[in-house]
């Protein structure tokens, strides 16, 4: 199957789509994923993104019958240091993100801001919005060929310094925020004391401040990931935090080199203007099942108007 827009790179067409519609059944669709399931996570990891449309997935227990065929271990939302709050429905999957239709989701690997994160992502489409709520996806590998040619030594510092995070986390869950999980829920945690030691666990330190919530820092992160065939991708949180996640004076710049240097904020604003230029938006239909490997791409959230229910799971 075929949609306009699909992005041609060096190593294949981005995303790759298939059509189920000559399954009669759940039943044969699974069956189909289960026989070719390694097959396709191949595919996923060579292009980035494999979505399956027409597969008779309908409810959210379809889902998660239709990921059960891959035999992939669970990523676990609560063992996780993900900044979104987030509500299950079945063991393996939840609501992709509670934030408000108008608050736009930004470029991002899942959870590369932290030292825990999933290796790939599925997403099911259960309900359309009335407009907008695109799911934006982006090569990151050739994100970082284009960006090497551009701001060689910027690459090269992301290379050799990392990344380190700065995250306000207030004292209780804040669903209307995109990033509004408590560091209570993040660090497991019911006292300040109790925060600061699952945090030096981690590689973590913090600041409180007196409304209860925490200024955390991570530890240093890759600013690049190198994959087992060779190719570097962009794994990292830069541009969802620099364009999503603002600026507080209080705390300094949600996220600087390794060595606590500043970004050169003119190959900041390059890398989000190839990305931006990189980018396929999945045009969700009802039913939509999209694999994400998610050391090779990227994915964000549109603004929408409607109910727009995306569901998701995580793979470890
Ligand atoms: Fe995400």
């Amino acid at each position: 199957m075929q949609l306009a827009e699909q992005i041609d790179t060096p190593s294949g067409i981005f995303p790759l789509i298939y059509d189920g519609s000559e399954f009669t059944s759940l039943d044969d669709s699974i069956t189909w994923a289960q026989e070719n399931r390694s097959e396709l996570l191949d595919l996923a990891f060579q292009h980035g993104t494999v979505l399956f449309r027409n597969f008779s997935t309908v409810t959210d227990r379809d889902f998660d019958a239709f990921i059960q065929a891959f035999h992939l271990e669970n990523f676990h939302y609560r063992q996780s240091l993900s900044n979104a709050v987030r509500f299950n429905r079945t063991e393996r999957v939840f609501t992709a993100n509670e934030a408000p239709a108008d608050v736009k989701i930004f470029l991002h690997h899942e959870m590369a801001q932290t030292p825990i994160y999933p290796s790939r992502l599925f997403f099911f489409c259960e309900q359309p919005a009335d407009t907008g709520g695109a799911t934006p996806i982006c090569r990151s590998d050739v994100l970082v060929v284009r960006l090497k040619e551009q701001h060689p030594q910027f690459v090269a510092d992301l290379i050799t310094k990392g990344l380190k995070y700065r995250n306000i986390l207030p004292n209780e869950n804040d669903p209307q925020s995109g990033m509004g999980r408590s560091w209570r829920s993040t660090f497991h945690a019911n006292t300040p004391d109790e925060c600061e030691t699952n945090m030096a666990k981690l590689g973590y330190s913090g600041e409180w401040r007196d409304d209860g919530s925490l200024v955390s820092t991570t530890p240093i992160l890759d600013g690049i990931r190198t994959l087992p065939d060779g190719r570097q991708t962009f794994f990292n949180q830069l541009i969802a935090a620099y364009q999503g996640w603002g600026s507080d004076e209080n705390s300094g710049p949600p996220v600087t080199f390794g060595d606590g240097t500043p970004l050169d904020h003119v190959a900041v604003t390059a890398a989000c203007e190839i990305a931006d230029e990189l980018t396929f938006e999945v045009p969700w239909r009802q039913g939509d099942v999209a694999l994400v490997d998610n050391y090779v791409a990227m994915h964000a959230r549109q603004t929408f108007t409607g109910t727009r229910k995306i569901l998701a799971s995580l793979v470890a």
